[in-house]
């Protein structure tokens, strides 16, 4: 099996937000639990350098644009592995790669009979890096989402035929019920089709910034039709000496805000099949991470910056908290003290807790020794992991970590029902004792194993601690796991408490 993932490629127009961070770990969540199970696997994370916002930030610092993009990507190329994220390859729109695939690209569409001259007189929203209708923006002519001036343009531009596709996109959605999920995402993205579609500008006269046209060198391409294009560039670069298409394309699943749905799910196919490529596999587009009320976003301006939440709490709590805090999928709303009571009830309390008192009492009742014993398991762990993999095939991620959580938190409800204090009173216990005591590490070894996506610093401590083996199959998801093993000591906390309180926000 093939599984190629990819998040949206960032505006450098500024640092990263939690917002862009939300995204990545999500998604590097996604990807490595596919690995586990036995996928091949392939995770392209990355910058958007050629935005007009961009090129104005620049010229505010008084600076090259490129000049300005080296010096920004390094914070972003940094994101993913503070996150414990692990991208196979960080692509940046300005690398040669990037560059000259883009012009191939698009001159397949040209040469495809698909790109037209014309001229584009109307708004553009610099935020979005959009074009808009008069009907999209304010009385007062501000964009909604950024509340700042659209601007007017008038130029000479190429143009897309977009709405000539308009037949096959709609035949490709209905031919593919998941190519959009969730499912009112699709529904969105296939009435905006049916609603009929018009062409688009693909490139900008007037700024120097960008890739030029390769049959107009004086106009260079618009954002979007050089950034959707990244998907399959870094394809054809990413390894020296190797085309990563055959393998890879097109078995991609898209991650993407809902902000950019139309770019993605409507244009994106459209410019793909010009081009003479296959369009995705899939596109999961999820909401809004709100905090306190408002989208955390680099144009407007309130931003949290995710690396000082590592910084706190580390990178495992800040993935767990995004994954659960809020329904993946849809807007939620979450508070920054959020992430300190999740950290000390459910992360220190639930899990770490169990591992405390799972080592404790193998130490203190079995000198450390772990014998299997015939006490049945309290839970069908298998089918727990069956259940998990299901919703991560459609992305649920926050109903698969619930799952899982559900889990802990019964084996903390085992150990208080049987009592191992009490039966560790009686010698004539001791049968059930030796398999309270394996049902509790066996049962938390499968969890950690499903875990290891969404905690992935943290599993192979618990692992360790448990004396188990660090290898994350998951066909290691079941009851009866745990090897027999001596040693097991009691373990340091694994979330300790964090001092002074946390003023991140
Ligand atoms: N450069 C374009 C994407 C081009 S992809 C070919 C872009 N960049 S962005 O930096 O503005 O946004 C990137 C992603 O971050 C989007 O998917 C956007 O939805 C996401 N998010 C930014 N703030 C967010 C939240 N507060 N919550 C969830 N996702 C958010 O768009």
């Amino acid at each position: 099996m093939r599984f190629y993932i990819t998040t949206p490629i960032y505006y450098v127009n500024a640092t990263p937000t939690l917002g862009n961070a939300y995204t990545t770990a999500i998604t590097d969540i996604l990807v490595r639990h596919q690995r586990q199970r036995g996928a091949d696997t392939f995770f392209l994370t990355g910058v958007d350098e050629h935005a007009t916002k961009v090129w104005r930030v620049a010229e505010e610092q008084g600076l090259e644009a490129q000049e300005y993009a080296d010096r920004i990507a390094v914070p972003w190329r940094e994101l993913a592995p503070r996150l414990n994220a692990e991208p196979d390859f960080f692509i940046r729109t300005s690398d040669d790669g990037h560059k000259s695939f883009v012009r191939e690209f698009l001159q397949r569409m040209y040469d495809n009979g698909d790109i037209y001259q014309d001229v584009y007189a109307g708004w553009y929203c610099v935020g979005c890096e959009e074009f808009k209708g008069e009907e999209e923006l304010t009385e007062d002519g501000l964009c909604p989402i950024h509340l700042t001036k659209a601007e007017w343009i008038e130029e000479k531009n190429w143009f897309f035929r977009l709405s000539a596709y308009q037949e096959r996109l709609l035949s490709l959605y209905d031919e593919r019920p998941e190519l959009v999920l969730p499912d009112f995402r699709y529904n969105e993205a296939r009435s905006f089709i049916a609603g009929g579609l018009r062409d688009f500008s693909i490139s900008r006269a007037g700024q120097p910034w960008g890739i030029p046209l390769p049959w107009d060198e004086s106009q260079v391409a618009y954002v979007w039709a050089d950034a959707l294009v990244n998907y399959v560039s870094a394809l054809t670069y990413a390894r020296p000496g190797e085309d990563l298409r055959e393998r890879f394309w097109p078995a991609v699943h898209h991650v993407l805000g809902k902000d950019i749905l139309r770019f993605h799910c409507v244009y994106w196919p459209a410019m793909l099949l010009s081009a003479g490529y296959e369009p995705p596999q899939q596109l999961f587009v999820h909401g809004f991470l709100l905090l306190d009320g408002s989208k955390i976003s680099k144009s407007v301006g309130d931003r949290v910056d995710p690396l000082d939440l590592i910084d706190i709490y580390g990178a495992d709590a800040l993935r767990y908290w995004m994954a659960r805090a809020i329904s993946f999928g849809h807007d939620g709303n979450a508070s920054i003290d959020g992430i300190r009571e999740r950290y000390e009830s459910e992360l220190a309390d639930d899990l770490g807790n169990l591992l405390s008192r799972t080592t404790a009492m193998v130490a203190q009742y079995r000198a450390g020794s772990l014998r299997r014993g015939t006490t049945e398991p309290p839970l069908d762990f298998g089918a727990l992991g069956a259940d998990v993999a299901a919703r991560l095939d459609r992305f649920d991620v926050t109903g698969a970590l619930d799952a899982l959580w559900e889990g802990v938190r019964a084996l903390n409800q085992y150990v208080t029902a049987e009592a191992p204090w009490q039966l560790a009173k009686d010698e004539a216990n001791a049968a059930r004792l030796d398999g309270v005591l394996y049902n509790l590490v066996d049962g938390l070894t499968a969890l950690t194993v499903a875990l290891a996506a969404f905690l992935p610093e943290t599993a192979p401590h618990i692992l360790a601690a448990l004396q188990q083996s660090d290898d994350l199959s998951w066909d290691r998801v079941r009851n009866g796991v745990a090897q027999e093993v001596d040693g097991i000591a009691a373990a340091k906390p694994l979330f300790p408490k964090i001092e002074p309180p946390a003023a991140a926000a």
